[in-house]
């Protein structure tokens, strides 16, 4: 069968990093390949260079057997590709329909003629949502159901080759099922797929074979029946890889550090109360919209109609305070690097070291051989190459960048108590294990961590507590040994006790 699409021997280079060296790539129709790798692999990289994004330096590119030079997306378009990207791309205040058409090669800027329209609402109607609204705003949608409109904007341009770049980094269990059956429809129907993700359990489910990048270069093509899981992560690594997730010896003084009681947010959390101990990592697990995300926002003071009482350290907080919650040694690592995490166009260092100013500054001036000293510690410990101080953080990948929010909580956290929210979203295997190791080393030191987390593998491997949320009321809290899986997947999506 011929091959849609053909990449050959590309290459890329950015000044000091080579993101590509030489990496081919083909795909047949009705398959679904997976592109595994580090963060910062050249994952993103590679499927720019598809959609003429990026132009590379080198290679070529042949689409239906015929070579291509793809000068930019709307040119990768025409041809029959199409990329749901890493960092989500919808204009928020226009319509479901704009949205679907933005962009679009064939269409001009928002023009409203009725072909457009049928095909918007036949698209939707692939993806089992019939019943929507085409005028609707997309900010009035969830994450998942926007990364659902990515999709069906490139079915609505009839994308032969569908790019998905990490659709899932952002969703729920349920919406994921959703999304991957969706995918295996439209495999039946001969389109081809290239799927980006960090989570293997999707690659095992979903692809029928795997391509693995490492530092730019191409390790191996496999198909996913030869593989198995232990496999791909030696590969992507470059090294034999042990234990994700270590449990350390329970701290010794595990005296209450955190207690709340009746925190209320109005339409989304019902009377939530939980106590947090010192040294222990408590997980609030629940599926988006459970107010999972909302009890640790509100902690951080960054919700303003939070009501209820929070005590630190025996200490009174007062709600919907950002300063008076870091006065509390409370400090929160944002899931949205984007809108509240990063400075972009600020550099690694400056990230990095942004909120601890203070402690550099003796009797009121700043020591910068202190603060680069502190960054390149930082950038070692959450594995940040320390030779990128210097670029700006918007030149990382995206999982680089999230580690980087990671490593400024880091430098403020002491013993304090750290709120996060998806902590290792976006983050590779070897990066994962070695945040995991961080969280258990800043317990030892006697952090409470407070985290949600949507990846319920990821709550079973680090959780020392789990509280599960359903429509913003507790269902249930377990301990140690009672933590698993099946008990919780079922609290979070169908509970069968009475919620309180
Ligand atoms: N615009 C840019 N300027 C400079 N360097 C860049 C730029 N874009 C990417 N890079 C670098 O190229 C390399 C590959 O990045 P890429 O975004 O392709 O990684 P990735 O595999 O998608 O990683 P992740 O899993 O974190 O998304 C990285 O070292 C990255 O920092
Ligand atoms: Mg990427």
């Amino acid at each position: 069968m011929q091959e849609v699409l053909s990449v050959r021997g590309v290459s890329k280079a950015y000044p000091g990093v080579t993101a590509l060296e030489d990496v081919s790539l083909s795909l047949r129709p009705g398959e679904i390949r997976a592109i595994c790798g580090e963060n910062g692999a050249g994952k993103s990289t590679f499927v720019k260079i598809l959609m003429g994004i990026v132009q590379p330096d080198s290679g070529s590119i042949d689409i239906n057997g015929q070579t291509q030079v793809v000068r930019g997306p709307q040119q990768a378009q025409s041809m029959g590709l199409g990329l749901v990207a890493q960092e989500l791309s919808l204009a928020p205040h226009l319509s479901i329909l704009d949205n679907i058409w933005l962009g679009s090669a064939e269409v001009p800027f928002l023009h409203r003629r009725a072909s457009f329209r049928v095909r918007a609402k036949q698209a939707l109607e692939t993806l089992g949502l019939t019943d929507w609204d085409l005028d609707r705003p997309v900010s009035s949608l969830t994450v998942g159901q926007r990364q659902l409109i990515e999709i069906a904007r490139l079915l609505a341009r009839d994308a032969r080759v569908l790019i998905l770049d990490e659709p899932t980094a952002t969703l729920s269990d349920a919406d994921i099922e959703r999304i991957l059956g969706i995918l295996k429809g439209l495999r039946t129907q001969g389109r081809s797929i290239i799927y980006i993700t960090h989570r293997l359990g999707e690659v095992f489910e979903l692809c029928d074979s795997i391509t693995v990048l490492r530092n730019g270069q191409h390790v191996a093509t496999q198909p996913v029946s030869e593989t198995t899981r232990e496999g791909l992560v030696e590969m992507m690594l470059g090294r034999s890889f042990e234990d994700m997730y270590p449990k350390a010896p329970a701290h010794a003084d595990q005296s209450v550090r955190v207690v709340v009681e009746g925190l209320d947010v109005p339409g989304t959390l019902n009377k939530f109360s939980m106590t947090a101990p010192r040294g222990r990592i408590v997980c609030i697990a629940g599926q988006i919209g459970s107010g999972a995300n909302m009890v640790t926002r509100a902690l951080a003071g960054l919700v303003p109609s939070a009501t209820g009482s929070v005590t630190v350290d025996g200490r009174p907080m007062r709600l919907g305070s950002v300063p008076h919650a870091v006065a509390r040694n409370v400090l929160f690592v944002s899931d949205d690097r984007a809108a509240e995490g990063l400075f972009p166009q600020m550099t690694v260092l400056d990230n990095l070291i942004a909120t601890r100013l203070d402690a550099s500054a003796r009797m009121g001036v700043l020591s910068w051989p202190a603060l680069r000293r502190m960054a390149a510690s930082l950038a070692e410990r959450v594995g940040v190459d320390r030779h990128r101080l210097k670029s700006q953080s918007i030149a990382l990948s995206g999982g680089n960048q999230q580690k980087l929010l990671f490593g400024r909580a880091l430098a403020s956290a002491d013993a304090g108590v750290l709120l996060m929210n998806e902590p290792t979203r976006g983050i590779d295997v070897g990066a994962r294990a070695e945040i995991y190791r961080i969280m258990r080393e800043l317990c030892d030191l006697g952090s409470t961590l407070i985290m949600t987390s949507s990846d319920l593998e990821e709550v079973v491997g680090i959780a020392d507590i789990v509280i599960t949320l359903y429509r913003g009321n507790v269902v249930a809290r377990y301990e140690d040994e009672a933590i698993a899986m099946s008990s919780i997947l079922a609290d979070i999506t169908h509970p069968t006790q009475a919620v309180a």
